[in-house]
């Protein structure tokens, strides 16, 4: 017989003998971003979550770097009146993710700023990218995402992170980045990013939600693995210097495979929105004690093999250390 029983006889043997631990750099703290003064508006379906102008935005950012939160991720929210069918306010120099990078690294240079590029925040369709007729075109939404992109890391962004699930993303962005000589700028690919309904919360926050049928036609399907690996497997040719599994609790499997294969490409877990609201509010109905039920999901994420996790709950994560 081997004895283990004695490892976890102490709460001192039980650290020792620990594998994995969390510190607030494993963190990249989403942020929701929106025209105003003094905005701070509440999401309904996330608990604790609000949109904010960029005034609050920067106060908030202040906050999480004295936690040791030191990378953020920003989303625009603008509203309808200001969408049309390609997303423009999304890819203009003066776009409100510009100016909210803008400030946020004037104020805070040593913040490492990452933004969403995707269309679906800025189409009155709410689609991720170019429509015909009723189809997501692949090809000619590239050169969008490219602009898109290009503006951001003009504005100062460190990293862009394109989520529109369009194939050769990574590629058309690396290269308008280069040919303007942004070869530092990061790029951050949504590889493995799945058609989930645990999405839903968050496009209650960004006002995105498709107008019209589902995003099965870009996102993958959960029924897949391998297309998952081969999804990352061309992230990091295109050049991605990271890699994203989307979601992550109900996805440990793709983060241990990503992980496992891409030893050099940091592997990034998204705890989504509804991964976030399902715990807050199981917690609130009183299922479980929320310190102990994100530290037991963020723990598993980081095990599976995610070199660093998107989290909603981050801050009061790091609180709570
Ligand atoms: C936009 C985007 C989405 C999320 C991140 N970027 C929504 C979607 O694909 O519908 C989801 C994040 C979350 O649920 O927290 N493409
Ligand atoms: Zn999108």
């Amino acid at each position: 017989m081997q004895r283990f029983r004695y490892l976890r006889a102490s709460g001192e043997l039980r650290d020792h003998y620990a594998e994995v631990s969390l510190a607030p750099g494993d963190f990249i703290y989403p942020c929701f971003v929106v025209e105003g003064r003094g905005a701070r508006e509440p999401i309904a379906s996330m608990p604790d979550i609000y949109r904010l102008s960029i005034d609050r935005l920067l106060d908030e950012v202040g906050s999480v770097l004295r936690l040791g939160i030191d990378k953020i991720l920003l989303f625009g929210v603008i509203p309808p009146e200001k969408k049309d069918e390609r997303g423009t306010a999304g890819f203009t120099r003066d776009s409100l993710v510009c100016r909210a990078v803008r400030e946020v690294k004037q104020a805070y240079p040593e913040a490492f700023v990452i933004t969403d590029v995707c269309l679906c925040e800025y189409t009155s369709h709410g689609h991720c990218g170019l429509l015909h007729g009723d189809d997501v075109e692949n090809d000619a939404t590239l050169p969008l995402l490219a602009e898109m992109a290009l503006q951001h890391a003009l504005a100062g962004a460190d990293c862009v992170a394109p989520s529109a699930m369009m194939d050769g993303q990574v590629e058309a962005i690396r290269r308008r980045l280069d040919g303007e000589k942004l070869t530092k700028t990061r790029i951050m690919g949504y590889s493995a990013k799945y058609a989930s309904s645990l999405y839903g919360p968050f496009r209650d926050a960004a006002a995105s939600a498709p107008a019209f049928g589902d995003r099965k036609g870009y996102q993958m399907d959960y029924r897949t693995m391998f297309q998952g690996i081969q999804e990352i497997a061309a992230d990091v040719e295109e050049g991605a210097d990271y890699v994203m599994v989307k979601p992550a609790l109900a996805y440990l499997d793709m983060i241990a495979r990503a992980s496992a294969l891409f030893r050099d490409t940091p592997i990034v877990a998204y705890q989504v929105s509804g991964e976030y609201s399902m715990l807050r509010l199981g917690a609130a109905a009183g299922l479980f004690d929320e310190r102990r039920i994100f530290h037991e999901a963020l723990t598993a994420i980081k095990r599976a093999g995610a070199g660093l996790i998107i989290s909603y709950y981050a801050p009061e994560f790091v609180r709570g250390l």
